[in-house]
């Protein structure tokens, strides 16, 4: 058995709260671009100019992402599934996905779009904070650190930047969405609500091969 899956929504949906949650217990990496990106942006290895474009809300272009997700599907812990967050974001993207997998006799499992309204989505991206030191991502409303934590504001979670990236997603996902719903392995899931209600939702769409953690993934 096995599970490939790629989550799709706004900025601040909760993508990476959900695929980190469900990835532990599927045994399958969580693969995101923001964070691949945001990596290579910290290495130095990302050219300023889209360092930029990603701080003022824009997206990379599609063969730099692209060639990223060759490298690490290529990687041994991807044999039995992933999980893309973020990814793909284009309909080249999702076009190239689909080669990748076909090269390698599989398809994707699903799509799962959360949906999740808009002012609830600024104040997700706006109010998170992450740990400097582990990576830990919180919120200062629903999701306080424990003290001492040391916080810092994703660039690109400032208000303006975010309206920005919403803007951008509205505009990517009027081609990606059809593009899935017409394979007809679009899931979509209300992100509204607690971490482990949504978690839930995700879970039910996916069907009894989801429900039982590890378990069905492990063969
Ligand atoms: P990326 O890092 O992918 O950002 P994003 O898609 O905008 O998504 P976020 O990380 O902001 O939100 P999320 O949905 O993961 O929410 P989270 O779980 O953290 O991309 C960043 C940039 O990289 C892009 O703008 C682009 O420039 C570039 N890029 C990346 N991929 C690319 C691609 N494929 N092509 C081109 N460019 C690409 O949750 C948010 C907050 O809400 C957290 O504080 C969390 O604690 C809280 N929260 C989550 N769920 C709940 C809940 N149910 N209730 C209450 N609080 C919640």
């Amino acid at each position: 058995m096995s599970m490939r899956l790629v989550f799709l929504g706004p900025p601040g949906a909760g993508k990476g709260t959900q695929a980190k949650a469900l990835c532990e217990g599927w045994r399958i990496p969580h693969i995101a671009t923001g964070d691949m990106l945001r990596s290579a942006k910290v290495s130095g290895k990302l050219p300023p100019s889209l360092a930029q474009q990603m701080n003022a809300g824009g997206l990379v272009p599609d063969s730099v992402v692209i060639a990223l997700i060759r490298d690490r599907i290529a990687e041994p812990d991807a044999a039995r599934g992933f999980l893309f967050d973020g990814f793909p974001r284009t309909v080249p993207q999702a076009e190239a996905l689909d080669d990748l997998l076909q090269t390698a006799g599989f398809a994707l499992d699903a799509a799962v779009a959360i949906e999740v309204p808009e002012h609830l989505l600024i104040e997700r991206a706006t109010l998170r904070r992450i740990d400097k030191k582990t990576g830990q991502i919180y919120h200062l409303k629903y999701k306080p650190a424990p003290p001492g934590a040391d916080l810092e504001c994703r660039p690109d979670d400032a208000e303006e930047v975010v309206r920005q990236r919403l803007k951008t997603y509205v505009a990517m996902t009027s081609e990606l969405l059809p593009y899935y719903q017409k394979r007809g392995i679009l899931k979509r899931v209300s992100g509204e609500g607690g971490v482990d209600e949504v978690t839930a939702r995700i879970r039910a769409v996916l069907g009894s091969r989801s429900k039982e953690d590890g378990k069905e993934l492990a063969g």
